[in-house]
C-alpha cells in the first residue's frame, strides 16, 4: 500500500475540521501544498494562534504519530538526533570485564544502547503513512542548530558514525513553528513553504470557541470572541491567543453567566490577560469601552 496525500484543499480543511481545527483557506492551502509537494511547512505567528495544534491535529487526522522536537536555547544534536546511553554501555562493559571475557568495542555501539531522539525517530520511522515531525519554536534554538537542521532536512538521512546511516523510507511531514522572537535564516526558509498565521477573524474565533467549548452559551461565545479581538487592538505586551479566548469563555460560563459585561470582565480578566501591566492598560482603556468594541465586532 502506498500513501497518497489528500486530493484537494477542501479535503484538508474538512479533515482538520473533523478533528476540531478550523483553518482558513490560506492555511489549508499551505498544508495541502506541503503534503503534496513534500516540502516542510514553516509556520510563523504570535503565541496561541494554533501553530503547534495543527501538527497534533494533522497527526490525528492522518493516523500517523506526531514526533515533537521542542527547541530551546542550547539544544544540540544529542538532544535532537541521538545519543549513546553511556551509563548502560558502562554497565555492559563492567559485566563483560567481570566475566573475564575480552571487550569488543563494536558491541558497545549496538542498537540497544542507542537513544533515538526526535529527528532520528522521524527519519527512521517505518510505516505506510508518513509521521508528522513537529520542530516546535525553532526561533528558540541558535544559528548553529538551525544550520544543522537544514542539513538533516535536505538529506532526509542521518549518519551515525559508529553504527549506520539511516535513510527515510517515507519522508516525514515536517512542520516548523516560530513565535518570531528572532528571524529565522533565509536558507532554512528557502527549503520550506512559508505561512504566517494571524490571529483569527471574529467569525473563525467564534467557530473555534463553539467547537472547543460547546457547553458555552452561543451568545456568550460571541461576546467573548468579540472582546478577545478588542483586547488585541490594545497593543498589549501579550495579546490573548485562541487558547485564552477558549479559557475565558469557559470561565465566564462556569460563573453561570450567559453574557459578558464589564463587571464580569473585571472578575475574569486573569484568564485572558496575564501580565499586570497589560491588565492595568485594559482598565485604563475602560471596560465599558472594551465591551462596546466587542459588540461592534460581533455585530
Ligand atoms: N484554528 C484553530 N482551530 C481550533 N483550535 C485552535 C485553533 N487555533 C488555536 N486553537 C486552540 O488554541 C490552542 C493554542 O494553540 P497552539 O497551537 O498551542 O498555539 P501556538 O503553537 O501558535 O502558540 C490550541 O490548543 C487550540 O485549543
Ligand atoms: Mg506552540
Amino acid at each position: 500500500m502506498v500513501w497518497t496525500p489528500p486530493e484537494t484543499v477542501d479535503a484538508v480543511a474538512d479533515g482538520l475540521a473533523a478533528h476540531r481545527y478550523i483553518a482558513d483557506e490560506g492555511l489549508a492551502t499551505a498544508v495541502f501544498l506541503s503534503l503534496t509537494l513534500q516540502r516542510p511547512l514553516f509556520l510563523e505567528g504570535e503565541a496561541g494562534v494554533g501553530k503547534t495544534e495543527i501538527a497534533k491535529v494533522l497527526s490525528a487526522w492522518l493516523g500517523s504519530p506526531m514526533i515533537r522536537l521542542q527547541c530551546y536555547d542550547g539544544i544540540d544534536s544529542s538532544q535532537a538526533v541521538y545519543e549513546w546511553d553511556y551509563a548502560r554501555q558502562l554497565l555492559h562493559l563492567r559485566a563483560i570485564e567481570a566475566s573475564g571475557a575480552t571487550v569488543n568495542e563494536d558491541e558497545l555501539y549496538d542498537e540497544r544502547f542507542l537513544i533515538r531522539r526526535p529527528l532520528l525517530a522521524a527519519i527512521g520511522h517505518q510505516g505506510v503513512v508518513p509521521p508528522i515531525l513537529l520542530i516546535d519554536e525553532i526561533d528558540r534554538a541558535d544559528d548553529e542548530f538551525e544550520a544543522f537542521l537544514l542539513e538533516v532536512l535536505a538529506d532526509n538521512s542521518i549518519t551515525i558514525p559508529e553504527f549506520a546511516t539511516v535513510h527515510a523510507t517515507i519522508p516525514p511531514v515536517v512542520i516548523l513553528t516560530s513565535n518570531r522572537t528572532r528571524d529565522v535564516h533565509d536558507a532554512l526558509k528557502r527549503r520550506c513553504l512559508y505561512h504566517w498565521i494571524d490571529h483569527p477573524t471574529f467569525e473563525r474565533e467564534l467557530a473555534i470557541v463553539r467547537l472547543r467549548a460547546p457547553q458555552v452559551d452561543a451568545a456568550l461565545a460571541s461576546d467573548v470572541a468579540g472582546a478577545a479581538g478588542a483586547l488585541r487592538d490594545l497593543a498589549l505586551y501579550k495579546p490573548p491567543g485562541v487558547a485564552e479566548t477558549i479559557d475565558w469563555a469557559r470561565a465566564v460560563s462556569a460563573l453561570g453567566k450567559t453574557r459578558l459585561d464589564a463587571q464580569t470582565i473585571a472578575a475574569t480578566l486573569g484568564t485572558v490577560v496575564k501580565y499586570r501591566e497589560d491588565q492595568a492598560k485594559v482598565h485604563e482603556h475602560g471596560l465599558e469601552t472594551l465591551m462596546r468594541a466587542a459588540f461592534e465586532r460581533a455585530s
